[in-house]
């Protein structure tokens, strides 16, 4: 029996916040998955991190106006607030910028060079003469092979949804300057998939037919069948893992081989900073390794990553990589570029006390084997007639009755009838039916078992009523309100991972902390006692009992005469304003979607007055224009700001001749720092814009009448 579990979420791109997307299709689930796993006395470590190299960031950094570590730094921050706001429960979170993933990946690679598992091979790539840059992925767009998609990029048409090479493009252009690619020889590094495929068969399809969930198994099976190719393991960009070989100038590892090693360089700095063994996690038959992914993911992490920890020849096989589908919004496709989302950083803003509703709708809406849907209406539902109408309702009575009756103090019991033993033992499987429902990744049933804890108790209030039999039966009422009380204590002890704020708050009320049972209590079998204990006499707090354990003590959870604290509400009705104003939210990104360009990048982040009113603009007239000497794009003017003349350097020698802007009255930005191009100092920069043609043209001021000098704003 395996005691560890190795978990992992896929690391999030920090290139933007997350959403309820990525929430429901791995973070909450994985987070339930973990917490369930430490409650049942696994040596748990649950490891994710921010993926900061690859194009996204860069394309992003680009769009924004700043650099990729700027950005990763940002969103970094940002994401890792979420998540800690929402309860996600990382052991670690930390990022693939670290020195630590630098050395731990570079190693990696350097283990499969050195054993001669990769093949060297030289090809013609793409390459941007004006940036400088080869052009991998999406740094190079053009008209689509298949469907005639004049947007589609080199790795996929997001159209027609093919996988593309750019050299499969018609009409391609770089992404950097605009500009016709040409083509240039280089060197990368393959692994040769092809060379798994045996293993990878013999693993997955004859050893996992029954154990993956089938969207999974299906996906890999299709892989395979169509045979695999080598893949180059290295990209020629300058934002990433430098490849740690001589004459390697300029290369990277390809993200999608430094990423997943993130998983075991953050298990290192986590076990250095908790005095454990990483590789215990890792390379142990003893640890069960499990990556939460969403179905965009799987080849990544039941191919690739595989074939190279293969290669590699010292790790343990993911034991399960359960993949989710997608989650729709109000049903349409969530888009990052389209703003089409529930922001995670903007719910919690939103709804401050309530991640555990975000929580159980996201998980009761789980997209565990198809797409599936989120809608705020259905979220409201889920808030007003389950958790309030049916979680809270039933604390709610328990707590007010036990506290009108009994002033907090819990009664003694004097025997059970009929439907007290029917009640107990319908309960008394829940438990082991949450177990078996998580350890098949089936959070929806799981958590639908656990609200049955709630659904139970209510019946048996409806069923006994107290409040009238309080009138004839008083001592009845003692041994109903005992089984009520044990009720609310396992819905507390096992809600705890799908709702760990409510679980918290139940515990608090219901004062289980200060509770020890005998050790006793436990069978000889139990975990628990086998592990911890010699003296079978002394005590055991409720804090340190196990998912199993309860099972001895489950009709007395909670003893007679321990004392309840006063309740506090556990949930509270979302009204209809609060839910339409997030749908209007909705409606007005619907909205303006519909008026902008769609080729427009996003608005940049907000700036407030005050960075604006340092910004020096002013109007001036260009007085001499010459060509700058082996740079195609640029000439050397002089202009007249009104305050002096001065020379600048500007990049729009292919939209104009020298002659032609000579007398031109432009717009220039006078306070920015003086920067050398090509040995020469330029002073300021001209205001221009693109037009559809690609052409540059000037911002001029609409006036002929105006003076140079003149302020803008
Ligand atoms: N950043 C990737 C994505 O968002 C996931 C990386 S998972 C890892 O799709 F295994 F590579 F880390
Ligand atoms: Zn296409």
């Amino acid at each position: 029996m395996s005691n560890k579990k190795m978990i992992t979420a896929a690391l999030p791109y920090a290139n933007g916040p997350v959403h309820i997307g990525h929430l429901a299709g791995v973070y909450i689930p994985a987070d339930v998955y973990a917490r369930f796993q430490r409650r049942s006395g696994k040596d748990v470590a649950f490891i994710c991190g921010s993926d900061e190299h690859g194009i996204p960031i860069t394309i992003r950094a680009k769009k924004e106006g700043v650099t990729p570590q700027d950005i990763v730094d940002k969103y970094h921050e940002i994401i890792k607030k979420s998540f800690s706001d929402l309860g996600i429960s990382f052991d670690e979170y930390s990022r693939t910028t670290s020195e630590n993933h630098r050395e731990t990946s570079q190693d990696f690679f350097k283990v499969l060079y050195e054993k001669g598992k990769f093949t060297e091979e030289m090809s013609e790539q793409y390459f941007d003469e004006q940036a400088n840059e080869f052009l991998a992925d999406r740094y190079i767009v053009g008209t689509c092979p298949n469907c005639g998609n004049e947007n589609a990029y080199g790795d996929q048409c997001e159209k027609c949804g093919s996988t593309l090479s750019p050299s499969e493009l018609i009409n391609p252009k770089s992404m950097l300057s605009g500009n016709v690619p040409i083509l240039k020889e280089t060197k990368n590094w393959y692994l040769p998939l092809n060379e798994y495929e045996d293993f990878l068969n013999e693993w997955i399809i004859e050893g996992h037919k029954d154990d993956w969930k089938p969207n999974v198994y299906g996906q890999v099976k299709s892989w395979l069948n169509d045979g695999l190719k080598p893949r180059a393991m290295t990209r020629d960009l300058n934002w990433g893992v430098p490849v740690p070989l001589p004459n390697a100038d300029g290369k990277v590892l390809y993200v999608w081989f430094d990423a997943p090693i993130g998983y075991i360089s953050f298990t290192k700095e986590w076990a250095a900073k908790n005095g454990k063994d990483w590789k215990e996690y890792w390379q142990s038959e003893h640890s069960d390794l499990v990556h939460f992914i969403g179905k965009d993911n799987i080849v990544f992490h039941c191919i690739i990553f595989p074939a190279m920890m293969k290669a590699h020849g010292d790790f343990v096989m993911p034991k399960n990589v359960p993949a989710f589908e997608f989650l729709n919004l109000e049903n349409d496709k969530i888009s990052t570029s389209r703003n089409w989302a529930v922001w995670a950083h903007e719910y919690v803003e939103d709804f401050p006390g309530q991640q555990d509703v975000l929580r159980y709708a996201l998980l009761s809406s789980a997209p565990e084997t198809k797409d599936n849907n989120f809608t705020w209406k259905d979220f409201q539902t889920k808030n007003n007639s389950e958790l309030v109408g049916i979680f809270g309702n039933f604390i709610n009575r328990v707590a007010v009755l036990i506290h009108k009756y009994y002033d907090g103090i819990v009664p003694k019991p004097s025997g059970f009838s009929i439907n007290d033993q029917l009640t107990l033992n319908i309960i008394r499987n829940i438990p082991k039916n949450i177990a078996f429902y998580l350890e098949k990744y089936e959070f929806r049933n799981a958590l639908n078992e656990m609200m049955n804890i709630a659904r139970v108790g209510n019946k048996y209030l409806a069923d006994e009523e107290p409040w009238k039999t309080i009138n004839n039966d008083p001592a009845r009422v003692r041994t109903q309100m005992y089984i009520a009380v044990q009720i609310s204590a396992m819905l507390a002890t096992f809600c705890e991972p799908f709702l760990p704020f409510t679980s918290k708050k139940l515990k608090d009320i219901l004062n289980l902390k200060v509770i020890d049972y005998p050790r006793s209590h436990f069978s000889p079998l139990n975990s628990m006692i086998l592990k911890n204990s010699i003296n079978i006499e002394s005590k055991v707090s409720y804090l340190d009992l196990e998912w199993d354990d309860f099972a001895y003590i489950l009709d007395e959870i909670i003893p007679a005469n321990h004392q309840i604290n006063e309740s506090s509400l556990l949930f509270s009705k979302i009204e209809d304003d609060v839910i339409d104003f997030q749908i209007q939210k909705l409606e007005n990104t619907k909205q303006s979607n519909k008026k902008t360009n769609p080729n427009a990048n996003p608005m940049k982040d907000e700036i407030q007055f005050d960075d604006f009113t340092k910004i020096d603009l002013r109007t001036a007239t260009i007085l001499t224009a010459e060509k700058v000497e082996k740079a195609d794009k640029l000439l050397k003017l002089t202009v007249d700001t009104g305050v002096d003349v001065r020379t600048v350097v500007s990049g729009i020698a292919e939209s104009f001749t020298p002659e032609e802007v000579i007398g031109k009255q432009v717009m220039i930005l006078l306070n920015l720092a003086p920067r050398k191009i090509r040995g020469i100092e330029s002073q300021g920069m001209l205001l221009l814009t693109t037009k559809p043609d690609g052409k540059l043209s000037f911002v001029t001021p609409d006036d002929s009448n105006v003076e140079n000098g003149i302020e803008i704003g």
